[in-house]
């Protein structure tokens, strides 16, 4: 009777969890349909964000970065990148044709976790210091003999630009959360640092990830008309014309266009496949109501979004053992290591397995609760790639890229001539994690369909926010001269 009662009771708590996997799996449901809804709604909403200030979540912030480095650029130039998991700063030596970046030295520095949340002081303190060490180290004999050198820096949250080299930081993303800094200029709060550590030198260009990453994309492909971060946050930037940010009028730039920082971590939509796990998430974390498409899709947040998913599953049976308390510390099992059960290839997925012991603290599950947990994070990881997918087709949407002819939507055999349209891509998610890339192609197949899919390239431009900046400091060198 013991074994009998034991097999309906395993059943039992089975049935449960196949609910709760179930509910996951409806709740997530990214059908073509609904991805081609969000493609429309990220485009409609570009156009409301260009029409007025505040029109739409989606921000849509000028740049000023109107002319995109185009290899004639010379000198020796640094940047720093502050905004993901890690801090960088970095030198490059230009020599004015497009193929000689001589030579780039990076320095990468993990962000101290009591700096994200301390003084403005501190952090910049902090962020000078590392760059008088960096160049300490260095031989640019200009800087040390007091010449003045230009830098490019890459702070990527969201600020309100007066000019290429000034920006007032309106909100913190990615759990950085000082209050003394919304509202300051975070480049002259950098030349503050930089000069009470006797630097010479000034930013010339304040800018955000997304925009280097597009320079450095524009300088190598000069058909690169937007890029993509998919790394700790997520957002995106694309070449606008002027002309169409009716917010701004009368902006003119001798291109005739500008970057636009379209903050789409923020961009929100009732079509977004959206989990009571994401809702509790957003309560939870230090900017409710905020960053929404973020919160689904960035390296910050997926791994704890499997964790809820298994926290839940752990209180409808005993499947993952007695209940540990590490399971709910949020922001425990990070998305590296998702990625690694994700992507575990072993028979008895041993890697699974010893995540779940060592960070969550569930000791020696069966096979099936470990494939349940690889099924959890596939379904995760395919709605977060798959989003991304769509919010790129919406930007080429809106810039009349998408082969559907623009206004009409109907499809006519030129599309299949439409221009090769390059987008740069950085971030971890897209770099070092493989299925999330193959999700990520196969929806943008998907919806565009594999003839008119083949001239949209992705291209990965590495160190890009950081090299970029540096590029557009030396581009805009000029204009303080
Ligand atoms: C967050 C920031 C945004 C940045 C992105 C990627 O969404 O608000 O400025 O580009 O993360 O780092």
């Amino acid at each position: 009777a013991g074994v009998v009662g034991r097999r309906v009771q395993n059943r039992g708590k089975w049935r449960r969890v196949v609910r709760v996997l179930k509910e996951l799996e409806e709740a997530c449901e990214t059908s073509v349909g609904r991805l081609k809804q969000v493609v429309d709604a990220m485009a409609v909403e570009m156009h409301a964000g260009l029409a007025s200030e505040g029109g739409s979540k989606l921000k849509m912030l000028l740049t000023y970065v109107d002319n995109l480095p185009d290899g004639n650029e010379m000198g020796t130039h640094y940047a720093l990148d502050l905004g993901g998991t890690n801090f960088r700063v970095l030198s490059i030596q230009l020599q004015g044709n497009r193929s000689s970046i001589l030579e780039h030295d990076v320095e990468r520095l993990p962000v101290p976790q009591h700096l994200m949340t301390s003084t403005g002081n501190d952090l910049f303190d902090f962020i000078a210091s590392s760059l008088k060490e960096f160049i300490d180290k260095g031989n640019d004999s200009e800087v040390l003999l007091g010449g003045k050198r230009d830098l490019g820096f890459t702070f990527s949250f969201p600020t309100k630009q007066n000019s290429i080299s000034s920006g007032v930081l309106i909100k913190w993303t990615k759990g950085f959360s000082i209050g003394d800094m919304v509202g300051k200029d975070v480049a002259e709060c950098l030349e503050q640092a930089m000069t009470s550590k006797g630097l010479n030198i000034r930013v010339t260009a304040l800018i955000n990830d997304t925009v280097g990453t597009l320079a450095l994309g524009h300088y190598h492909d000069a058909d690169t008309v937007a890029a993509v971060i998919i790394g700790t946050g997520t957002n995106a930037c694309y070449l606008e014309r002027t002309d169409a940010i009716i917010k701004c009028q009368g902006l003119l730039t001798t291109s005739g266009f500008m970057v636009v920082n379209m903050e789409w971590g923020n961009f929100w939509s009732s079509h977004l496949p959206r989990t009571s796990y994401d809702i509790d998430l957003d309560c939870d974390s230090s900017n409710p109501n905020d960053q929404g498409f973020e919160k689904m899709i960035s390296g910050m947040y997926l791994g704890d979004i499997v964790r809820r998913v298994i926290l839940r599953m752990s209180q409808e049976s005993d499947i993952f053992g007695l209940g540990s308390s590490r399971l709910s510390m949020p922001f425990v099992l990070t998305t590296p290591l998702m990625a690694e059960m994700h992507e575990d290839g072993s028979l008895d997925l041993r890697d699974v397995a010893r995540i779940l012991k060592d960070t969550l603290g569930i000791p020696e599950v069966s096979l099936k609760t470990r494939k349940l947990v690889v099924r959890i994070c596939d379904v995760v990881t395919r709605r977060a790639a798959r989003l991304v997918a769509a919010g790129i087709l919406g930007i080429l949407k809106k810039m009349g890229r998408d082969g559907t002819g623009g206004v009409t939507g109907t499809r006519s055999r030129s599309d299949v001539n439409m221009k090769r349209t390059v987008v740069a891509v950085e971030g971890g998610l897209y770099t070092n994690y493989t299925m999330f890339r193959e999700y990520l192609h196969e929806a943008m197949v998907e919806i565009l369909g594999e003839e008119i899919a083949k001239n949209v390239i992705l291209k990965v431009t590495e160190d890009g926010s950081g090299i970029g900046a540096a590029l557009v400091a030396a581009s805009h060198s000029s204009n303080y001269i």
